[in-house]
């Protein structure tokens, strides 16, 4: 049916194409459990296991908020203070890995 060279051409690129896709998949699981592992440190304790209120919203939703909180000045509550200190240290690719780990929860 095909030419033995399209053949090959074809097998290459679906081969080529499910690597990527595995890849990928396992990257973003890595992001996911790097994310659970920074939440259960220093976010589980005002946002619980379940993190109810931030479940499943949106990664981009999630990232804003969490830069809004970091760069607040002087907020107001103690803890939203508290809640700076947690997220001061951590980047923000580290961020966006939390924010991916929330987005998977229901
Ligand atoms: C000392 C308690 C405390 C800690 C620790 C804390 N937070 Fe919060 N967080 C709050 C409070 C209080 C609010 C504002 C009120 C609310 O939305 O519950 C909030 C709000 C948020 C919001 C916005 C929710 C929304 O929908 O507007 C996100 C996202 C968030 N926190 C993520 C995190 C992450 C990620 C961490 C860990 C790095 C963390 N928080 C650690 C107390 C805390």
């Amino acid at each position: 049916m095909f030419h033995p060279i399209c053949r090959q051409i074809f097998l290459f690129s679906l081969g080529m194409f499910l690597f990527v896709a595995v890849q990928s998949v396992a990257a973003q699981e890595d992001r996911a459990a790097e994310g659970k592992n920074l939440y259960e440190l220093r976010c589980v304790t005002c946002h619980g296991i379940k993190a109810e209120k931030l479940a499943g919203k949106p990664t981009d939703y999630l990232e804003d908020r969490m830069q809004s909180f970091k760069e607040m000045d002087d907020p107001l509550f103690e803890k939203v203070r508290r809640m700076q200190a947690a997220l001061a240290p951590l980047s923000d690719e580290q961020l966006k890995h939390i924010a991916i780990y929330l987005n998977g929860l229901k």
